[in-house]
């Protein structure tokens, strides 16, 4: 299973990931990083890990169509399975949904469908919320929406500052995306074994 990951930013759900193939908690091949900021910190720690980089800008195309196309030209030519957005701070098209329906996951910083969009953990912060938490879900045509593969809470404290509960829902989001690309990757062989059952008879 060839898995590609886009990311815009840090990176840090990027080496989580990483660090669970490395320790073989999770068994998917991680072949490319997509990122769309020459600047970000993510592609540092590609190289790092020597993961190929192909950086996609949205500026050296047309539109949004020519720009997706050149990135699924990309995933085809890498024979990638499997998508894991990490931090890529753009929604992606209906069409490029389509081509790769339910094998798109993305990590949000909230209990999904609360606190949507890109300032999620101060916005549940700025609430008063008494929880918040990390969603990670199959990615349909709305931002920040499709189905829950995996939701855990984080407690809100009245003494947490932004930072603080920045770090709670970072060290949580470390754990969870591994966890669900390894779910992913269980009902695939679920459903790979029962086909071959099927065929045995
Ligand atoms: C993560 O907190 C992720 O949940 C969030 O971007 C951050 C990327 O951090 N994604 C969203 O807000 C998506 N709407 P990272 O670059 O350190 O992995």
């Amino acid at each position: 299973m060839n898995l590609a990951i886009f990311a815009s930013g840090n990176g840090s759900n990027f080496s989580a990931i990483v660090e669970a193939i490395k320790q073989s908690k999770v068994k998917v091949k991680l072949v490319i990083l997509v990122c769309d900021k020459p600047e970000a910190f993510v592609i540092k720690r590609a190289q790092k890990a020597k993961v190929q980089v192909i950086l996609a800008r949205r500026e050296d195309f047309a539109n949004r169509l020519d720009f997706e196309r050149a990135i699924i030209h990309r995933l085809k030519s890498y024979s990638i399975d499997l998508i894991a957005l990490a931090g890529f701070m753009r929604i992606l098209s209906p069409t490029f949904v389509k081509q790769y329906r339910k094998r798109i996951l993305n990590i949000h910083p909230s209990l999904l469908p609360a606190f949507k969009g890109a300032h999620a953990i101060k916005d549940a912060l700025d609430y008063k919320a008494s929880f918040t938490g990390v969603t990670v879900h199959f990615v349909d045509e709305k931002m920040d929406h499709g189905p829950v593969i995996l939701q855990k809470q984080v407690k809100i404290r009245s003494s947490d500052t932004l930072a603080s509960l920045e770090k709670r829902i970072h060290d949580l989001e470390h754990r969870l995306y591994p966890q669900a690309i390894k779910l992913f990757l269980a009902e695939k062989i679920k459903s790979r074994v029962k086909k071959v059952s099927v065929s045995t008879l």
